[in-house]
């Protein structure tokens, strides 16, 4: 391992920092661009949440304690007793860091601009899938200049995301390998000068909507390394046109009836799925995030009520950018205002049976689900977690009341799903511990040494029931943004992925940035959201009170306040700065085998190009961040998935900066060739099994 200093910034200075402006527009419909849809005042938790908590003895005394502000340090006698405090002062890397530590001895690289996919020394790369090749048997071979809808549909999607790995056996030979496909950028997707942005053919719109959905594919071990995609019975492409059964609590509500579908309980396909998780049972949840801008018109919808709804999930009026109103109604809200309610949920794909019908799950509540992942509680049931990722939104947790049956059988996941359809809905509340003019948002670390304090979970739905006054139950899952809004809510900066470590057990949230954090008129910073103008993000861990999912109070702390080292405004679990590798922009988050934290990043805002970065969260070197990779030009790096033979990344909008008629990007065919978002594979060199494990 090098411990060298890593002074590498400043990077080429012609490299634009940040997103391009075409992946703003296309993958999120310029979200950062317009005013944060979040305006409400939720400060009134004292009067709303206390009377909706006293009502649940058993939360009542953590709750109210958080609810008055008490900070971490404050907290005493009986209430103390129930507030977790097993993050207060002990574990940071503030020690001597110890040899390589087991997962992470790899030596970083630098942060660069190449377009290529750059990994350490004595690693191999291969690409595994990539947009336009086969899934389903009979497809027909990438032909980027002629390109039809029903090729599409037969063939991996568009801008690949969260990837799962399910494996088939016990060897780990054979794996179902599940990939989001989150949007399309069609001026990148079609031959230059063939695509019009203002009118787009029927068949382009059809084939943006077989490039959206998901992938299923069969993939067994390259013996030369890396994953080879095989023909399967299990391969599957879900699509625009792809039905989904709607479950849980609000299917079949008036408030997602369409004349399409007067049952409020199908829908069809999923969109901007982005990232998810793998279910201990063995199938995926997904998450629709920004599914608000595929609907035009919201200025036809005039009741005050429902145009307030439409606001606060970021509809706008006028025509969609990419014009499917034009050739299937339900994306016009003048005429079908529903449609809009029927995205924006957790949804459930079961890879092994490739017959199944994909679930929409609404116990899990509707907003812009960064993804969804699974922590079984102590007694046996199911907590997910899942990020609002818009500026000044929030993270929420589901807690079943089912408990979960391990395995994988078909009664297994059958009997599990189901646990997803009946539970509490809850939203966090997070409260620092340090003074308030302590925290002045310019990151400088309070005296206490961390940004930290406790939290509590706020019901706001249990079956049936309505916790949120003013809100039916139906109200709330459907509408959960405006849900969270009543109840004193913690507005976060962009939280996205949240993910339980299996090893210590605490779980992880990336928050990628917010650049309105403290301007006028806005939420300014708090002890866990600490920066104003907070252009780099960070990295949330906390620990459920008892180590328990199923716990509503918690306590939490900052792991990384992420940016530049040489920049007094950044803290790395307090490890020495000058050892670390620079990271900007988290968004997704994995763990390997030896419960090190791993993160994707996008929108690197320090010149580089964005990358997967591995860390220790416990001992002496808790807090030292390394580089494991970067992604070509105009990237992202999503995913990921860490296991102890291979890491697999997923390259999204490859040279997106650029355009059709000149890529900024030819990865990863190189020449001249039009870049192709795709899944790469990452192993030590040497064949698998004998030449050691990643990062070890
Ligand atoms: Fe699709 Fe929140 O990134
Ligand atoms: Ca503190
Ligand atoms: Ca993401």
């Amino acid at each position: 391992m090098s411990t060298e200093p890593r002074r590498l910034l400043p990077l080429l200075s012609s490299h634009r920092p940040g997103r391009s402006a075409v992946t703003c527009e296309y993958r999120c419909g310029n979200a950062c661009a317009h005013p944060a849809p979040n305006t409400s005042d939720n400060t009134y938790f004292g009067d709303v949440a206390k009377s909706v908590l006293s009502r649940r003895g058993a939360l009542k005394a953590t709750a109210v304690m958080s609810a008055t502000a008490a900070g971490f340090a404050a907290l005493s006698g009986t209430a103390a007793a129930e507030v977790p405090a097993a993050l207060a002062g002990r574990g940071n890397g503030h020690g001597k860091p110890s040899r390589p530590v087991p997962g992470t001895d790899f030596t970083p690289v630098a942060p660069n601009t190449a377009d290529a996919v750059v990994i350490p020394d004595g690693y191999d790369q291969e690409v595994v899938i990539r947009w336009g090749d086969p899934v389903l048997p009979g497809a027909p071979r990438f032909d980027h200049r002629n390109q039809t809808a029903a090729a599409q549909a037969m063939q991996f999607g568009y801008n690949n995301d969260f990837v799962g790995l399910i494996p088939q056996d016990s060897s780990g030979w054979r794996h179902l390998m599940v990939v989001n496909h989150e949007y399309t950028t069609e001026t990148h997707m079609f031959p230059a000068g063939t695509y019009d942005p203002n009118n787009p053919t029927e068949e382009q719109v059809r084939i943006a909507w077989a490039a959206h959905g998901m992938s299923v594919v069969q993939t067994v071990r390259d013996p030369q390394g890396g994953l080879k995609v095989v023909p399967s019975r299990y391969n599957r492409r879900i699509t625009m046109d792809t039905e989904f059964e709607v479950r849980g609590p609000a299917a079949g509500s008036d408030l997602l009836k369409t004349s399409a579908d007067p049952s409020g309980r199908v829908v069809l396909g999923t969109q901007n799925n982005c990232a998810g998780g793998v279910t201990p049972w063995g199938t995926v949840l997904s998450g629709e995030e920004n599914f608000n801008q595929y609907f035009a018109n919201a200025d036809a919808v005039t009741d005050p009520v429902e145009a307030e709804r439409l606001r606060r999930y970021g509809f706008k009026a006028g025509a969609s950018r990419r014009k499917w109103e034009r050739f299937d109604k339900r994306w016009d809200l003048g005429q079908e205002p529903n449609e809009a309610n029927r995205f924006g949920w957790v949804v459930e794909i079961d890879p092994n049976d490739p017959n199944s019908t994909p679930i929409k799950h609404t116990a899990l509540g509707r907003f812009k689900h960064e993804g969804a992942n699974i922590k079984i509680t102590k007694d046996g049931r199911v907590a997910v977690y899942s990020g609002d990722d818009e500026r000044f939104d929030y993270i929420y947790k589901f807690v079943s009341n089912g408990r979960y049956k391990p395995g994988r059988s078909a009664h297994a996941r059958r009997h599990n799903s189901r646990l997803l359809d009946d539970g509490t809905l809850y939203v966090a509340k997070f409260t620092g511990d340090s003074p308030a003019n302590e925290i002045d948002g310019s990151g400088r670390l309070p005296s206490d040494g961390e940004f930290d304090g406790t939290g509590t979970w706020i019901p706001l739905a249990s079956g049936n029931v309505s916790h949120v006054p003013g809100m039916t139950a139906e109200e709330v899952y459907v509408f959960t943004r405006l849900a969270a809004d009543k109840v004193g809510a913690t507005k976060m900066d962009r939280p996205e992925d949240i993910e339980a470590n299996p090893v210590n057990g605490r779980v992880y949230a990336a928050l990628t940035n917010n650049s309105d954090r403290g301007k006028a008129g806005k939420a300014a910073a708090d002890e866990a959201n600490p920066r104003n103008g907070n252009r780099n993000g960070h990295v949330l861990e906390w620990e459920e009170h008892r180590g328990d999912a199923a716990s509503t109070t918690f306590a939490w702390r900052l792991l990384l306040v992420c940016g530049d080292p040489a920049e007094a405004d950044t803290y790395f679990g307090g490890f020495d700065k000058s050892k670390v590798s620079p990271i900007s922009c988290p968004d997704n988050v994995a763990f390997d085998s030896h419960g090190n934290l791993w993160i994707s990043t996008d929108g690197n805002a320090l010149g580089s190009n964005d990358g997967l970065f591995a860390v220790p969260v416990e001992g002496p070197n808790r807090g030292q961040v390394k580089q494991f990779l970067t992604v070509p030009i105009g990237a992202e790096a999503c995913g990921p998935v860490i296991t102890d033979d291979v890491v697999l990344v997923a390259v999204q909008h490859p040279g997106e900066g650029g355009t059709a008629e000149n890529p900024e990007s030819h990865w990863p065919d190189g020449g001249a060739a039009q870049p192709r978002p795709s899944i790469v594979a990452v192993w030590k060199k040497g064949k698998w099994g004998r030449s050691g494990r990643i990062g070890s």
